[in-house]
């Protein structure tokens, strides 16, 4: 079934429990990209427009989503400044500088890269390196990963009490092998009693601290065995803030078209509100999948990849802004891609920075004309000054190439067969399982 709601505005906010977000408008959480550095230069684009935004009639909606999650972070940040005398003051190291409120907090959510509970529960060192918070982050939204109830509740309960953290997703959507042969990620959801006791015990765990919990799946396994809209049922009973829908089925990984009317189906579907996910290109798609498919909200990954000004453009866009930004010349990029390798150095220091930046050029130069040359050198740099001898080198005036506007971006792939454990379409249950291979320990990749 089919079902297309046709809306004469998009909201100009989500809800998600006591934290408003606008505009209604996510980062996608993505392993090896949304650290705080990547987020922080994409909170700071999204400001850019919602500052100016706030002064017309939609102020009053983002002056009370600024009150509302200052006041959020202050709890957070005393429930954090408590606690964090013991050895995780270290770790905490996001959660003390978090206590300043800085300015430039945008609007929209910005979901750290997913985190293992097993991880965090066990005090792996590369799980806490991972939640590190820039001191504008007044709102600390984070990813969780876990198929054990216990370990998820008490990941939770880490979270919202000792990293003043105040949003907490869960991740049913993850399709890699490592991951779904397991039992873990996007099959996890058929296992329907098992999904709700996840759910159930991290809303209990997050339930004081006035975190709202919500989770992010996939279609289903395959289009044979679709999981989506009991998911959303089950999710909505479980007491989660919002469900996010990725519109495909871990079979079609990233490939082909997400499927838009399936979000439409679940927003028709649950009674919480639904993020939609998928095919984001450009803040015009976002806009029109709201008004097709009545999603409260929506989540963009691959979309921002190299290009985080799209969130000044959707930030305008749900403002209804007459005109849009213009778009950046290779000028405004370099300084973007400046910026980028300035904050990772600030958290992970410059030959570490340095090398994390380089995944990003291939995307960031997408369609501008750049000698291989350079590119290859910036693909290779290794410290700030060398990075700016290349960004010299750079036609700064060169428009920005607008045949790239719209175009997919970053992984795309086939379909591939999803690996489970022997038997798992059997049960649809899940509760007797064992799952602790599943309950990874280390975060990341
Ligand atoms: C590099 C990369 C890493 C990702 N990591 C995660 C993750 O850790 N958790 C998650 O729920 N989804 C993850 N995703 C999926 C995205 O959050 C998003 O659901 C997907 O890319 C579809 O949205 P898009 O079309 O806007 O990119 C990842 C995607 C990419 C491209």
């Amino acid at each position: 079934m089919t079902v297309v709601v046709a809306l004469p505005r998009p909201s100009a906010s989500l809800q998600l429990g006591s934290l408003t977000v606008d505009p209604p408008v996510v980062l996608a959480p993505m392993a090896g990209v949304t650290n705080a550095a990547f987020r922080t230069l994409c909170r700071e684009q999204g400001a850019a427009r919602g500052a100016s935004e706030r002064s017309g009639p939609r102020g009053t909606s983002g002056l009370g989503s600024e009150r509302g999650a200052e006041r959020d972070h202050e709890q957070g940040a005393a429930r954090g400044a408590s606690e964090r005398s013991g050895p995780r003051g270290t770790s905490g190291l996001g959660s003390e500088r978090g206590a300043e409120r800085d300015p430039k907090q945008g609007s929209g959510l910005y979901v750290c890269e997913m985190i293992t509970s097993r991880g965090l529960v066990e005090k792996d060192e590369t799980t806490q390196r991972m939640l590190v918070f820039d001191p504008g982050e007044a709102v600390r939204s984070v990813q969780l990963y876990g198929v054990d109830p216990v370990y998820v509740g008490e990941a939770t309960r880490i979270l919202c009490g000792e990293y003043g953290v105040a949003h907490v997703d869960l991740n049913f959507g993850c399709p890699v092998p490592k991951v779904t042969r397991r039992g873990g990620g996007a099959v996890l959801p058929w296992k329907r009693a098992l999904l709700d006791a996840i759910l159930r015990s991290a809303v209990s765990a997050a339930e004081p601290y006035g975190v709202p919990v919500t989770m992010k799946t996939r279609k289903g396994i395959d289009d044979d065995h679709l999981t989506f809209l009991e998911a959303g049922r089950i999710a909505e009973d479980a007491g989660c803030a919002a469900i996010a829908l990725h519109a495909r089925t871990a079979a079609q990984h990233y490939s082909g078209v997400a499927d838009w009317p399936a979000i439409a189906e679940l927003a028709a579907h649950v009674g919480i509100p639904v993020l939609g996910n998928g095919d984001i290109w450009e803040a015009a798609d976002a806009v029109r999948m709201v008004r097709e498919t009545g999603c409260a909200g929506v989540v963009v990954g691959r979309g921002c990849l190299g290009r985080p000004w799209l969130f000044r453009d959707l930030a305008a866009a749900f403002g209804e802004v007459a005109d849009p930004p213009p778009l950046p010349t290779l000028g405004e990029v370099a300084a973007m891609m400046r910026r980028h390798v300035e904050l990772l150095a600030g958290y992970i220091g410059e030959d570490r920075g340095c090398r994390e930046f380089r995944k990003h050029v291939a995307w960031y130069l997408k369609g501008f004309a750049v000698g291989s040359r350079t590119r290859a050198a910036l693909a290779l740099v290794s410290t700030l000054a060398e990075l700016d001898e290349l960004l010299a080198e750079l036609d700064a005036g060169q428009p920005f190439p607008v045949g790239e506007l719209g175009q997919p971006r970053g992984r795309q792939g086939s379909p591939r067969h999803v690996t489970m454990p022997a038997g798992w379409l059997d049960d649809r249950d899940g509760l007797g399982q064992d799952l602790a291979a599943a309950e990874l320990g280390v975060s990341g990749g």
